[in-house]
């Protein structure tokens, strides 16, 4: 409940920030498919969404080195772009990503994220929507997993 509460009031943010405007919602999977779909289907306003995939993360620790996106079709020139993400952890994911969006031009970028672990983030980002600050520990659920594991769950749980 809790987390749904937040993630409409985010949609509503969004919705009268964006009044207006088309935004091209570009999620992040794996971790941000629930998120992402709760957010979009509580915005009231014309919007597009399109996942990718970045490849940065095993086990319990971030890498952090974006190896490669995949999925990315639109063409970003013009647009009003809203990154939805799951987690924000180091930052050091879409630190190492943005520029490449940035590269198209997009008439402007923001980011969304559920989560954001701000006294673990050590690359500078903006972060334009977030929905909770939580500790410095590691969560699965809702989207978020370990290993794989427990992305079904309809709460966020501490692992350790
Ligand atoms: P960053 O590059 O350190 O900001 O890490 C971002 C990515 O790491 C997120 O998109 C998640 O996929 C993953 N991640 C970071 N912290 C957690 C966590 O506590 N649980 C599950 N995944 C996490």
């Amino acid at each position: 409940e809790i987390i749904l509460k937040r993630v409409k009031e985010m949609a509503n943010d969004i919705t009268k920030d964006y009044a207006g405007r088309r935004p091209l919602f570009i999620a992040i999977l794996n971790g941000s498919f629930m998120f992402a779909s709760d957010l979009f289907k509580h915005l009231n306003i014309e919007a597009e969404l399109c996942f990718i995939k970045l490849a940065s993360y095993k086990g319990l620790k971030s890498s952090g080195n974006v190896v490669t996106s995949i999925g990315l079709e639109d063409d970003l020139f013009g647009k009003e772009v809203i990154i939805v993400e799951d987690i924000v952890d180091t930052g050091k994911t879409l630190h190492n990503f943005l520029p490449k969006l940035l590269h198209q031009q997009p008439r402007s970028m923001r980011i969304a994220t559920l989560l954001h672990k701000s006294a673990a983030t050590e690359f500078p980002l903006t972060l334009d929507y977030v929905g909770f600050d939580i500790p410095n520990k590691f969560v699965v659920g809702y989207g978020l997993d370990y290993d794989g594991l427990g992305r079904n769950f309809k709460e966020i749980y501490q692992l350790v």
